[in-house]
């Protein structure tokens, strides 16, 4: 019997666990990735494609994490991720074109309609709209939030283009509110007023709404994984779904490994591990999930970052009703008139047509309605999303009744919690968060053990997938001698 065969023996009789703690060479693995979302996938990837044995462990049954396409009809619908916001230089885009994926250009120019079916104002209302949009594009100089920002700039527009209607008070607070849905929809905040106009956020060049359509953005991950087209894998990535990480225990003192611990009492080892789970994961569960404890200052980061929601509805008809993207203009009566119960409502900002499902629409959820709405019964949805739908575009036809009905769960989601981040109030106080969200926990000996990738940790692209994956990237790379790369 070999010295090998006896260790194992003696483990094996004397439990698991006491053979890791002399078992730092006999790690398995290079590194273990915790999470196959965009900034897994990209980690574990890169990793496994410089010769790096890696092992990814997923709670999920699947790969994707906030990317997650669904089969619709013939085509596909997505209930997280829809677009590759920007081109150059996106990864993402890149490695589409890489593999001859045509992804394509999505016309998003909105109609506004309004509660009460009318047409009327609606040439003043996307006036004042593109205007506000082109406020929020553009920098603040102001330690101020989005809310104050529009709201300030839009008074002032009003007051030098069309005095009539700055004195319509009622009407001018409507309309604010309405764009506060708006805002709150691309940010994935709750008020317009709880995010920073003072962000480090950018734009990357080029379309910012292109479409994976029918191959969906499911097609990313399988580039990512090497399964693309009956690809075999990566021969050196080991992937475990259905696998909940309840706690990483990684030794400050620089001796031995990384012991991840799994829900069913699993345990497995590396010399580094690269954690992606969301902010909100990290803000539910991190004095869990790590031992020791992280330090004070990735406490406060991590309480300190907010994590947003918003959430769809999906909706498959057997014939088409509608056109183009609109977004709902509630009328103050119409508001009035709303009962408690369907305040939530008030919460689905509009609707696009997803590129990769004919005859489906798609509502957008915001804020805390989003979160009610992923608890209410089924059918209470269905029926008061066609109410929503019939009074809004009915004026000239009968909504349908829906053959089909998605939703999105985000919040709901214990490996999810939330959408994606946004820059609250406090951020600009705290220029170098995200940095040190982002920054690994070293050891003694200033090896990094715990590293950190995922949106949240991406300073200038958050929120993306683009920003996700840059961030997986990065962490790898932390991992990875320059002539592997
Ligand atoms: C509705 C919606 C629309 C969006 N639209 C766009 C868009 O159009 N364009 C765009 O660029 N971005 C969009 N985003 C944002 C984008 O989806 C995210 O920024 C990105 O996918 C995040 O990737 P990630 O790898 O950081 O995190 P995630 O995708 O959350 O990956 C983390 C993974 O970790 C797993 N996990 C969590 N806890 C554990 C655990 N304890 N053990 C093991 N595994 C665990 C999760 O299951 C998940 O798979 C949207 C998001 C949502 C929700
Ligand atoms: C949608 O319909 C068009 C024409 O009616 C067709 O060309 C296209 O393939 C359909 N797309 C999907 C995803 O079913
Ligand atoms: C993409 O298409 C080009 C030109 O047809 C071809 O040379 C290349 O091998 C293709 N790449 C992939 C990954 O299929
Ligand atoms: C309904 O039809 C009328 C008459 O054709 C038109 O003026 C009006 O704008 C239409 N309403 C909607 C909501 O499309």
């Amino acid at each position: 019997m070999s010295t090998y065969s006896i260790f194992i023996l003696i483990s094996f009789l004397f439990g698991f666990s006491s053979g890791i703690e002399e078992g730092a060479t006999m790690a398995a693995y290079d590194t273990i990735v915790v999470g196959l979302g965009a900034a897994g996938a990209t980690a574990a990837g890169t990793l496994a494609r410089g010769g790096r044995r890696v092992l990814a462990l997923e709670a999920a049954a699947r790969a994707g994490g906030r990317v997650r396409t669904e089969r619709c009809g013939d085509g596909v619908v997505e209930l997280g991720a829809e677009w590759i916001h920007g081109q150059f230089p996106s990864r993402v885009y890149d490695l589409a074109i890489q593999n001859n994926v045509t992804v394509r250009p999505q016309d998003l120019t909105f109609d506004i309609y309004r509660s009460d079916g009318a047409r009327t104002d609606c040439e003043l209302l996307n006036e004042l709209m593109m205007y506000c949009l082109d406020v929020m594009e553009g920098l603040s100089d102001k330690p101020e939030s989005l809310g104050d920002l529009i709201t300030r700039k839009l008074k002032e527009y009003l007051q030098k283009n069309r005095p009539e209607v700055l004195k319509n008070q009622e009407f001018v607070d409507n309309f604010l509110d309405f764009m506060n849905l708006v805002v709150n929809n691309y940010e994935a905040s709750n008020d317009w007023k709880d995010v920073s106009a003072l962000s480090a956020y950018e734009e990357l060049r080029g379309h910012q709404h292109m479409s994976w359509h029918k191959h969906g953005y499911k097609t990313f991950f399988e580039i990512l994984l090497n399964t693309y087209n009956n690809g075999p894998g990566l021969p050196t990535l080991d992937i475990k779904f259905n696998t909940e990480v309840t706690n990483i225990r990684w030794p400050r003192d620089g001796t031995g490994d990384v012991v991840v611990t799994c829900r069913g009492g699993e345990q497995y080892t590396a010399p580094n591990v690269i954690v992606t789970v969301s902010l909100g994961v990290l803000k539910e569960r991190h004095s869990t999930l790590f031992t020791p404890p992280l330090p004070q200052e990735k406490i406060t980061a991590i309480d300190l970052i907010s994590m947003g929601l918003i959430g769809k509805i999906i909706l498959t008809f057997d014939n088409v009703f509608f056109s183009q993207s609109v977004l709902f203009y509630w009328t103050v009566d119409d508001k009035k008139r709303l009962p408690a119960d369907d305040k939530w409502m008030l919460d689905i900002s509009g609707a696009t047509a997803p590129s990769g499902c004919n005859n489906t629409l798609t509502l957008w959820t915001g804020g805390d309605g989003a979160k009610l709405i992923e608890t209410l019964p089924e059918d209470v949805v269905k029926r008061k999303v066609v109410e929503l739908l019939q009074m809004f575009m009915g004026a000239n036809v009968t909504v349908p009744q829906p053959t089909g009905m998605m939703r999105s769960t985000w919040y709901t989601n214990p490996f999810t919690r939330g959408s994606y981040t946004y820059d609250n109030l406090l951020m600009p106080q705290h220029p170098h968060i995200r940095e040190t969200l982002a920054s690994p926990l070293l050891d003694t000996a200033g090896t990094p053990r715990v590293l950190f990738a995922g949106e949240a940790t991406d300073n200038t692209h958050f929120s993306t997938v683009h920003g996700a994956s840059d961030s997986g990237y990065r962490e790898a790379v932390r991992l990875l001698p320059a002539s592997k790369i």
